[in-house]
């Protein structure tokens, strides 16, 4: 396993790779690497050549100073799993050599960054569009590979892809659970073990609510219900909890099983900020 830390260097490496005609697979991600992260890392192996897996904490992304600050990083942990998996490449590129200047350029997705992920965290989705793309031109990749625990992630990086263009595939991966139903996330290590038990909040209310649709109960029952499971928690704050069209975003005022749909809930225990979906008719 190769630990590259700028383009030129991994330029050698992408030359040597298309001269040979290997397919290069490439799984972005911030570090401290999870096991949901490796359900991406072995879906790359299975279908790729060449596999390289990016460890980048994105500054532009983050909204706020202090969960930038306290991302957890584990990088021996994390270059110990990757080579358990056999990853070809690790580009880790320090900030100035991805921001050697402060992009003047902003993306704006147009109505999918206006709710959900995009309403509460400003600015959040141009971060995410302007380093996956630098990412993207960087690497050059045949195949990318995307969690679907970021469901509007992935449906940013769709656009980015379809509006500009770029050559490359977007893989979606299911969302790897704890045991006991929490998605996995980075930030999960930062919970108290009282907020990590309350945390099942979510994937709970997700859950419930995806039953009592199918039972036809109506979704504003069904929501206000949920906001009320939250309130009776008191170190769980509910931000949002919606059923949505999973590609456009655009939200349901009530259920329709002839449509496909999701529910995506974001919610803080403590100061931690989780999030998560489940969707309904896929
Ligand atoms: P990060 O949060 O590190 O996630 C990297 C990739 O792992 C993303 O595609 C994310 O959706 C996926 N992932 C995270 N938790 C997962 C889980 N429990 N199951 C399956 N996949 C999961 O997402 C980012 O980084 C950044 O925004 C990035 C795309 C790297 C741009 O900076």
């Amino acid at each position: 396993m190769q630990v590259v830390h700028t383009g030129a260097d991994w330029n050698k490496y992408w030359l040597e790779s298309i001269k040979n005609d290997k397919s290069i697979g490439f799984v972005p991600t911030m570090g401290a690497l999870h096991e949901g992260h490796m359900d991406l890392v072995r879906k790359a192996k299975a279908e790729s050549e060449i596999v390289v897996v990016s460890i980048f904490v994105n500054p532009t992304q983050f909204n706020s100073l202090e969960d930038f600050n306290n991302y957890p990083s584990t990088i021996d942990e994390d270059l110990d799993k990757l080579k358990n998996e056999h990853v070809d490449f690790v580009f880790i590129p320090n900030a100035d050599s991805i921001y050697i200047e402060k992009p003047k350029l902003s993306i704006n997705f147009g109505d999918i960054e206006t709710v959900l992920e995009g309403a509460f965290r400003p600015g959040h989705f141009n971060g995410v569009g302007i380093v996956v793309s630098k990412l993207f031109n960087i690497i050059k990749p045949h195949k990318a590979f995307f969690g679907q625990k970021d469901l509007q992630q992935t449906g940013i990086i769709r656009r980015l892809v379809k509006d500009l263009s770029m050559d490359v595939q977007l893989v979606i991966v299911p969302t790897r659970r704890e045991e006991d139903g929490l998605a996995m996330s980075s930030r999960n290590v930062r919970l108290s073990p009282e907020e990590r038990e309350h945390a099942l909040i979510l994937i709970n209310s997700l859950a419930k609510a995806k039953q009592e649709l199918l039972a036809s109960k109506p979704w504003f029952e069904v929501q206000n219900q949920i906001k009320y499971d939250f309130e009776e928690m008191p170190s769980a704050s509910l931000e949002y909890f919606e059923l949505i069209h999973p590609e456009s975003f655009a939200s349901y005022p009530d259920f329709d099983a002839s449509q496909k749909s999701s529910i995506c809930v974001a919610a803080y225990l403590g100061k931690i900020r989780l999030i998560d979906n489940l969707p309904i008719i896929p």
